[in-house]
């Protein structure tokens, strides 16, 4: 968190009693959502941020039927839907000249896709401004709170996350 710094901090808090209600309020976020857009997904292993992602994929046009899997062995892996959606999980990078070779950079960067990024703290530098930080954290077995983060300067998200309650 230290190494982020924002002009105009927000913070949005929701609690979550379910892997199918994270998927829920995920589902409902993409409704709100236009390309291009970095969604960073922060929080412990198993927290559930590829969870997130499943809910999210599912509620973009084309989503429905897809399996979202873990990005973590393949690093990255897109999903046709409308918009498009790149699942980068930067955990096994180990460092940040890695992020151009392995073409992961152009995917951050990619102006017409929603962008997920698993494991974002370890290269915060390296994503685009345009970011919704999601910080996903483990409360009990089922029991996670999801706090989103973002610079109001750049866009103001308070009315659309109480929308996902
Ligand atoms: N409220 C909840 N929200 C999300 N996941 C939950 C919740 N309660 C239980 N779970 C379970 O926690 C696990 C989360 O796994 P997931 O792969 O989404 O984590 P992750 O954060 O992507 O981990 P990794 O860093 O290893 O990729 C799943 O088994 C999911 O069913
Ligand atoms: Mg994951």
């Amino acid at each position: 968190m230290s190494e982020r710094y924002y002009t105009d901090m927000n913070s949005f808090k929701l609690a979550s009693p379910s892997s199918t209600i994270t998927k829920r309020i995920a589902r409902k976020l993409a409704q709100f959502l236009q390309a291009p857009l970095t969604l960073a997904l922060d929080g412990d292993l198993g927290a559930g941020k590829t969870t997130f992602v499943t809910g999210l994929v599912s509620g973009f046009k084309n989503g429905e039927k897809i399996r979202v899997q873990s990005p973590t062995f393949a690093l990255a892996r897109s999903y046709p839907t409308q918009p498009p959606l790149h699942h980068i999980d930067l955990y096994r990078i180990s460092d940040a000249v890695m992020l151009d070779d392995l073409g992961i950079e152009s995917l951050l960067f990619d102006p017409s896709a929603i962008v997920c990024v698993e494991w974002p703290s370890l290269y915060p530098g390296a994503l685009p401004p345009k970011t919704l930080w999601i910080s996903i954290q483990s409360k009990a077995k089922n029991k996670r709170e999801i706090e989103f983060n973002f610079d109001a300067s750049l866009f103001d998200w308070t009315s659309i996350l109480k929308k996902l309650i």
